[in-house]
């Protein structure tokens, strides 16, 4: 049986890969590493958690000896390494705190990979995932492709940028058998509220403002979280080594025009008159650095391993919501406690 580490299996992503990998191999044993952070919630897994091909471990991927002694006990084939701090506004209060797991737990992960594969690195593969905010932001046209030079601009771009750079350096210094992917905007169930699409979801229901930073017309290219899910699969087993992919839903939408749309459908789901929602928008400051525009050109993908993403984002959208409507108890759940103080620091609105 193949040992595969999945790091940040608990977040959002994670949960819906490690739920694809349990799943789909029977042949596989999952290892779901994760520090359980305010993003991390084991109740993302609950259908999978008797599963005989599953084990969870709490653990901090910045603490380098649980690492090793990890490594040594387990003896991984692969690694899938989605750990991370990932929301851009909390990387504007706390740079820090991305620094520590972004760049110092990646590089951690990678001395252990090097350090017990150096034996026989055979068969092994260490995956990383990142984002398109490391390639920067983008004017009124144009695309990210995978040889976009990077150019992040905010201290949570600078950090994945940085462990992106750490991962090919490992693989050309230490030969060590790496693969890339870099993903714009995810939605689906799952996703923490603090993010745009799940942060309106829950104030609408709550008859609350919607803040939209300057004056929402930022571009942000949207994917369903499963079809990320199905991208990490592919380029998991048939990525080249060394390689990079870029991942993205050809989808691009103003924030404005999002949060418009997301009102309409909430609007029908809850049976309020149409047009109700939309008065909750609330237009506030602007993010600091805010990227204009994120666009990907997920052509590389598509040619060569045959992904594309399988929804349409209509339907998309629609199964976020109507799972956010009917998970009120995960809603209430991570909404209680330390998200009302990062809410009111945020917003004061
Ligand atoms: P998330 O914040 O929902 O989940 C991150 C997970 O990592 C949490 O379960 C958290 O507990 C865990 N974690 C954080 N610090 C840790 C540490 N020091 N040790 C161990 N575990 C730790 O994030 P997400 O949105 O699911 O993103 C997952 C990955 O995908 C990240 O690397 C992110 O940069 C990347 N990504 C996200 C998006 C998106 O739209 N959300 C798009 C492209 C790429
Ligand atoms: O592009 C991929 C990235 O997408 C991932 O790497 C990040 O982990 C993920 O958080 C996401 O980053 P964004 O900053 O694009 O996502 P967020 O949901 O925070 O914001 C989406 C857009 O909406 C962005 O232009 C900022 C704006 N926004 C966001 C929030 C939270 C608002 O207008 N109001 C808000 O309250």
């Amino acid at each position: 049986m193949k040992k595969i580490l999945i790091t940040g299996g608990a977040g959002f992503i994670g949960s819906h890969v490690v739920r694809l990998f349990v799943n789909n191999y029977q042949d596989y044993y999952i290892f779901n590493l994760d520090a359980l952070t305010y993003a991390g919630n084991l109740e993302n897994l609950k259908d999978v958690q008797g599963a005989s091909n599953y084990t969870f471990l709490k653990g901090d991927i910045t603490d380098a000896e649980f690492l090793d002694d990890l490594f040594a006990t387990h003896r991984f084939d692969g690694v899938i390494h989605l750990a991370a701090e990932s929301h851009v506004d909390r990387s504007i209060a706390d740079p820090l705190a991305f620094v520590k797991t972004n760049i110092i737990g990646t590089v951690n992960l990678l001395n252990a990979a090097k350090k017990h594969w150096a034996d026989n690195l055979e068969g092994k593969r260490f995956y990383h995932i990142s984002t398109d905010e490391v390639y920067g932001s983008l004017g009124e046209t144009g695309f990210f492709l995978e040889s976009t030079p990077y150019d992040p601009q905010s201290p949570y771009s600078a950090s994945k940028a940085g462990s992106d750079h750490f991962v090919r350096a490992y693989a050309n210094t230490y030969k060590l058998p790496v693969v890339i992917s870099n993903c714009s905007n995810n939605y689906g169930p799952n996703q923490f509220p603090e993010k745009l699409l799940p942060l309106c979801i829950h104030n609408i229901k709550n008859n609350k403002p919607l803040p939209i930073y300057g004056k929402g017309d930022n571009i942000r290219d949207w994917l369903y979280v499963v079809d990320h899910a199905r991208a990490i699969d592919v380029i998991f087993h048939r990525g080249r080594l060394g390689e990079t992919y870029n991942i993205g839903g050809f989808n691009e939408w103003k924030n404005l025009d999002i949060v418009e749309l997301l009102c309409d459908v909430m609007d029908r789901k809850l049976g309020r008159t149409l047009g109700q929602s939309r008065k909750l928008i609330t237009f506030v400051k602007d993010r600091a650095g805010h990227d204009k525009r994120y666009a990907i050109d997920a052509s590389k993908i598509k040619d060569e391993l045959g992904w594309q993403p399988s929804l349409q984002f209509e339907e998309g959208l629609e199964k976020t919501v109507d799972w956010y409507l009917a998970n009120e108890e995960w809603l209430d759940h991570v909404t209680s406690g330390a998200y009302q103080n990062y809410y009111q620091k945020q917003y004061q609105i």
